[in-house]
């Protein structure tokens, strides 16, 4: 059995890593070593009845010992403690949640469902370093794979509403409290059928901005509100998440031509699940039908809405997908600019898909 080292595992994507892999019975494969950056020589949890103690994250010897390191500490550790490792000679696995080494020649981004042959030779070629991929990107290739998988893809526009939870637990809780606040400061009057909205709106907006709601995270309000922006800017006008978009799916894919893929990402006042909706210029006029087919039979965990008001409300939102492996893509018909440009809408789970299940399924990849 492999040592396999967890370094992170319990922040937010973290923890949901631990859940997915208690479902999954992924300890009965591996000998886990669970790492705290602050707490070493505590309790480790127990895993298959074993009680370990938490060794030290910074211990390059203990690092050092495991065949496999999942880290979701975040790029600070990862550009610290990587380095270090490699070049002191190790050998084993890291597979990373944080971006810092993404875009790295000798490594790969993992989406196996849409890159497992990417994976496979770079397994073969002796890759030891295995990453997450940004979160929005992997949700749109796990909702769109069949398109690219045929090739069909020409450009791609994107406009996304990306959840809270992107930004980190933190963001969460503030969008939360913000949400809290705006409703109590107009809760008497909701009570009361015969108060005017538009006075209950003027008294949220003033609130809005006022000042008081706690913004320290998103640095505006985000409830009742939304934000243009995710991430840095860079000097060309995009977003870093909007960059991410093109240069991470030509990377997963291991594109032989690029693939144009731009548009805009927003943050909205949702919790955990980002939305992206496409403008797709495919290369020829292929038929509905059959995109619904190639779209549902590229993985287990997509599926197509039809392009109607009541699936589309019930199957395609965040309140309805949140918590699930789901992947599912609607809103598909050919728009009025001509026969190849279809729309589509996607929905997924940020810390599922987006984040920690690639993750466990690499290293069951590594270990089965
Ligand atoms: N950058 C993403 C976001 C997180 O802010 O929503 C997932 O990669």
């Amino acid at each position: 059995m492999k040592n396999v080292g967890f370094i992170g595992w319990r922040g937010m994507v973290g923890s949901v890593l631990m859940q997915r892999m208690n479902e999954e019975r992924d300890f009965d494969a591996i000998r886990p070593v669970f790492f705290s950056t602050s707490q070493h020589g505590q309790a480790a949890p127990v895993v298959n009845g074993q009680h370990g103690t938490l060794q030290d994250a910074g211990d390059l010897a203990a690092l050092s010992a495991l065949d496999i390191i999942i880290t979701c500490q975040g790029g600070d550790y990862t550009n610290e403690i990587y380095p270090k490792l490699r070049a002191a000679g190790w050998q084993g696995y890291w597979i990373d949640a944080a971006s810092s080494l993404r875009m790295k020649d000798d490594a790969i981004i993992i989406l196996d469902p849409v890159n497992h042959a990417v994976i496979k030779q770079g397994l073969e070629n002796g890759i030891k370093t295995f990453v997450g991929g940004n979160c929005t990107v992997s949700l749109m290739l796990m909702s769109l794979g069949g398109l690219f998988a045929h090739n069909l893809v020409d450009w791609v526009s994107v406009a996304t509403y990306q959840a809270a939870s992107g930004g980190g637990a933190r963001h969460m809780r503030e969008l939360l409290v913000q949400m809290g606040m705006l409703h109590g400061g107009v809760a008497a009057e909701l009570q009361n059928p015969a108060s005017a909205i538009l006075d209950i709106e003027r008294k949220v907006t003033a609130l809005t901005r006022s000042g008081t709601l706690p913004t320290d995270n998103f640095g505006v309000p985000l409830a009742g509100s939304l934000i243009p922006w995710i991430d840095k800017q860079l000097d060309n006008g995009q977003s870093r998440e909007e960059w991410k978009g093109q240069a991470e799916t030509n990377k997963i894919l291991n594109s032989q031509r690029v693939i144009p893929v731009d548009g805009l990402c927003v943050r909205v006042g949702a919790l955990r699940c980002h939305s992206q909706a496409f403008t797709i210029k495919l290369k020829q006029d292929v038929g509905l039908e059959d995109i619904h087919q190639l779209l549902a039979a590229h993985n287990e965990w997509v599926n197509v809405v039809p392009n109607d008001r009541e699936l589309s409300m019930r199957e395609l939102t965040p309140a309805a997908v949140t918590g699930t492996l789901k992947t599912p893509v609607g809103r598909l018909r050919k728009l009025t600019m001509g026969p190849e440009y279809l729309s589509a809408f996607t929905v997924g789970d940020q810390l599922l898909w987006g984040a920690a299940e690639p993750l466990r399924r690499m290293m069951r990849l590594l270990v089965d």
